[in-house]
């Protein structure tokens, strides 16, 4: 006879900060060295869809990843595991006609809606998936600030992903964590033009690992303190009421500086440490142009620990900054999965030099259009079956 296998299902979404986190004050429970500042993006285009399941027939915590068996050894899922099973027990300790998930294994059935090979950031989603999921399965009534300190765990930039919208992380002070959690600015619904192009720049080689690189700029750079200690604070405050004001000139302006200057601690560290390549630097030259030409913020770039390009603009300047791309890749894939672009013609605004087409249109393999999204949703689609299998 199976045994009862309970299950819950949820949707996480990328996202993608504006205010970049960059260093570590705790490298096992993932404390920050500053707060930082990211839009969610919408799970239509991007997110990780996760069942939880648990039974007492289940012999070890399994984790599946887009249909391969993965290490669930890890410290960081660990951490989640024992952080959401002690939470559980604690229900359980009160209430004796609960189930003793707590006791049970875990399966852990996992997929993302976009390739992994796009060197997309998924750790985000899919920590946040993970602890989204476990906490339904364990009816946990924590909140999402709550659950956002356990996923942090996981991955850093996860504990943004557990709200929708305009998300801070909040470094806190506390040494054990308890402080160091995500909040909300504003949801998603309240300045919902929030428009998102994600132009794929393939790399030529594996960058260096978001923690290693971290670490290296912590030890080593002298323009990391200052970051810390007084840009960071100042640009803190400025964005989150430039996003509460609405204001796209200002967090546009912000968000470029902000990558401009992760960027240049990576390089300011011993040995420097390279994210951008020369198509990176190209796009921001474009968009720089493109920003002066216009007199103002059409469009912001920003950076992560890879050379892919994230540019964020409102919805009624959309003509202006997909008509150049479209002039530049007309035929990357992406454009197809959003047929409502297609009215959208190729234009190139006055004055701007096409010499660098050419390199961009070489350089890109993929674009993916997108915008501001909710949190975790809750999903009916089960990936684990009743008798505990995963669904392919
Ligand atoms: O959470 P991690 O280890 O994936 O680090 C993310 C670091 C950046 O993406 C570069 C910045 C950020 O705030 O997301």
């Amino acid at each position: 006879m199976v045994e009862q296998v309970y299950t819950a299902s949820t949707t996480a979404p990328v996202n993608i900060a504006i205010l970049k986190y960059w260093g570590k004050r705790d490298t096992k429970l993932n404390l920050p060295t500053n707060s930082s500042i990211s839009v969610t993006l919408s799970q239509d285009d991007l997110r990780t869809h996760t069942t939880a399941a648990a039974s007492s027939s289940f012999t070890e915590d399994e984790l599946w990843l887009n249909g391969k068996r993965e290490s669930v050894e890890g410290p960081r899922i660990s951490a989640c595991f024992s952080e959401l099973r002690a939470l559980r027990k604690a229900l359980e300790n009160a209430d004796a006609a609960l189930p003793p998930l707590s006791t049970y294994k875990l399966r852990i059935v996992s997929e993302n809606n976009f390739p992994t090979a796009a060197g997309l950031a998924s750790s985000a989603a899919g920590f946040a998936a993970l602890v989204r999921a476990v906490a339904d399965l364990y009816e946990l009534p924590q909140d999402p600030e709550a659950l956002s300190r356990i996923a942090r765990q996981g991955s850093g930039s996860a504990c943004r992903s557990l709200f929708g919208g305009y998300v801070a992380w909040e470094m806190g002070v506390e040494a054990d964590g308890s402080d160091s959690r995500a909040v909300e600015i504003a949801p998603q619904e309240f300045w919902p033009d929030m428009k998102a192009a994600i132009l794929v720049v393939s790399a030529r080689k594996k960058e260096t690992a978001s923690t290693t690189g971290m670490q290296t700029t912590a030890k080593t750079s002298s323009l990391f303190q200052h970051r810390i200690n007084v840009v960071v604070p100042e640009r803190f405050k400025e964005m989150s009421k430039a996003i509460l004001e609405k204001d796209f000139e200002t967090l546009g302006k912000l968000t470029m500086m902000d990558s401009n200057q992760f960027h240049a601690v990576c390089l300011d560290s011993s040995p420097p440490v390279f994210y951008l390549n020369d198509v990176s630097r190209i796009v921001i030259g474009l968009i720089e142009r493109l920003n002066s030409l216009a007199g103002r913020i059409v469009a912001a770039y920003t950076f992560d620990a890879g050379p892919n390009a994230v540019l964020y603009y409102l919805e009624k300047d959309e003509p202006v900054v997909l008509g150049l791309l479209k002039a530049i890749m007309p035929s990357v894939d992406g454009w197809q999965t959003k047929p409502a672009v297609a009215s959208i013609a190729a234009a190139v605004p006055e004055g701007l030099d096409d010499g660098v087409f050419e390199a961009i249109k070489e350089g890109v393999s993929r674009i993916i259009l997108t915008r501001v999204g909710p949190g975790p949703l809750k999903s009916e689609e089960s990936l684990v079956a009743s008798d505990g299998s995963p669904v392919a």
